[in-house]
């Protein structure tokens, strides 16, 4: 879909870098904040998956919240314009000056991880004269079916408090005065295209709320994380995933006590689809028994493939030549600097202008100076 990219004005600006198509991140926010409303449905945006302000900014307008995994994801919101109310804080290694900002800003919730965690935001909601929100993370040992090193929910994962501990970390919770407990938190993993998992989330949720009741336990939300896949094979026909049957799924499958709130932290299907990484060709090396595309941005630009052998849809959109056979790699200097292999293409030539699509979640974020290189530059499609 060539005409999809302003090639022209993309050809002008000094590659790689990123581009945004802005059109499609607001469609993808209508439909996110028209589905969820339906079932008055609370959304944190996984700040994780892309914090270019830009794009913050945008999210934020459309009224979501944030979630957040550091110190400096609570700063970009901030900056952003979120509101502390809507701010949640997770991950299994909060330090003591990013508890302290969460407490400082009175964040909306601390998700909290295990009982070594609970103590210390204790101690520091203490010494502050405040009581933290907090929601427990539980695993839900409900296998996502998705790359190893991107399920969280299992029992051997680092994440999250078992099934068989939440009841120690309860009847610590109720010798400690300065956290308040307002919600139980689940992530079963990322990318998840099949989601008959999220409908075993449910029934987990489910029986795990009747055994707590029974412990006159029921807390004021559930959040069940995020992990709704986007199409990465697929990305003109499928923009933008499907949230209303990911919602249907929840309504139908989980019961929540009357008054419980439900949230959400989608990341990737919300920003994953509107980005482009956009590279210019260095090279083309005819090998002895390959040829190979050499592209001016790598792994430094876009991590995914050599970390997780992911696919991502790669079109020459300067060349309208018969296809030929290609690797396309990076210039860092190792082998894993490959975002594909034999792959056909428009025949390709220096200078010509590759995209690499659906590089919106975990691309620009996941950028790095190894080999003393720059971080890629953004452009937006309603500032060209
Ligand atoms: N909530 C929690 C607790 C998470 O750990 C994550 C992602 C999310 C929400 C957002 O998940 P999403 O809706 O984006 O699937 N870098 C990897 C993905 C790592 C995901 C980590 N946690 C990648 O490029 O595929």
């Amino acid at each position: 879909m060539k005409d999809y990219f302003p090639v022209d004005k993309l050809k002008t600006l000094e590659t790689p870098f990123y581009y945004y198509d802005m059109d499609l991140l607001r469609k993808t926010l209508e439909t996110v904040v028209s589905e969820s409303k339906k079932y008055d449905y609370h959304i944190h945006y996984a700040i994780k998956a892309n914090a270019n302000p830009r794009i913050l900014s945008a999210i934020r307008e459309s009224g979501l919240g944030a979630d957040c995994v550091s110190g400096g994801e609570i700063q970009a919101a901030l900056n952003a314009g979120f509101s502390p109310t809507k701010i949640v804080f997770a991950g299994v290694g909060k330090a003591d000056w990013e508890i302290n900002l969460g407490l400082d800003k009175d964040i909306f919730c601390f998700n909290v991880e295990s009982v070594a965690e609970l103590e210390i935001i204790n101690e520091l909601a203490q010494q502050k004269g405040k009581k933290a929100r907090i929601a427990l993370r539980i695993n839900p040992e409900v296998n996502a079916n998705t790359h190893h090193h991107i399920t969280t929910g299992m029992k051997e994962n680092k994440f999250g408090i078992n099934l068989d501990q939440i009841d120690s970390v309860l009847d610590k919770l109720e010798t400690l005065n300065s956290v308040q407990l307002i919600g139980l938190h689940f992530h079963i993993g990322s990318q998840l295209t099949d989601l008959h998992p999220f409908q075993a989330l449910c029934t987990r949720v489910n029986e795990l709320q009747q055994n707590l009741a029974k412990r006159k336990i029921i807390v004021e939300h559930i959040n069940f994380g995020g992990g709704l896949g986007i199409d990465y094979q697929y990305p003109n026909q499928n923009p933008i995933p499907d949230f209303k049957e990911y919602f249907r799924i929840f309504h139908k499958h989980f019961k929540p006590f009357p008054n419980q709130q439900i949230h959400f932290e989608p990341g990737r299907s919300i920003v994953g689809q509107c980005g482009n990484l956009i590279s210019k060709v260095l090279y083309v090396k005819i090998g002895s028994v390959k040829k190979f595309a050499i592209l001016d941005a790598g792994f430094t630009e876009l991590i995914r493939p050599a970390l997780y052998d992911a696919y991502h849809q790669i079109e020459n959109i300067t060349s309208e030549e018969p296809k030929e056979t290609y690797d396309v790699v990076g210039p860092i200097c190792e082998s894993s600097d490959t975002f594909a292999k034999q792959i056909d293409l428009n025949k390709t030539r220096r200078g010509d202008i590759f995209v690499l699509r659906s590089a919106g979640a975990y691309g620009e974020i996941m950028a790095s100076q190894y080999n003393c290189r720059k971080l890629p530059k953004a452009y937006f499609s309603d500032l060209l």
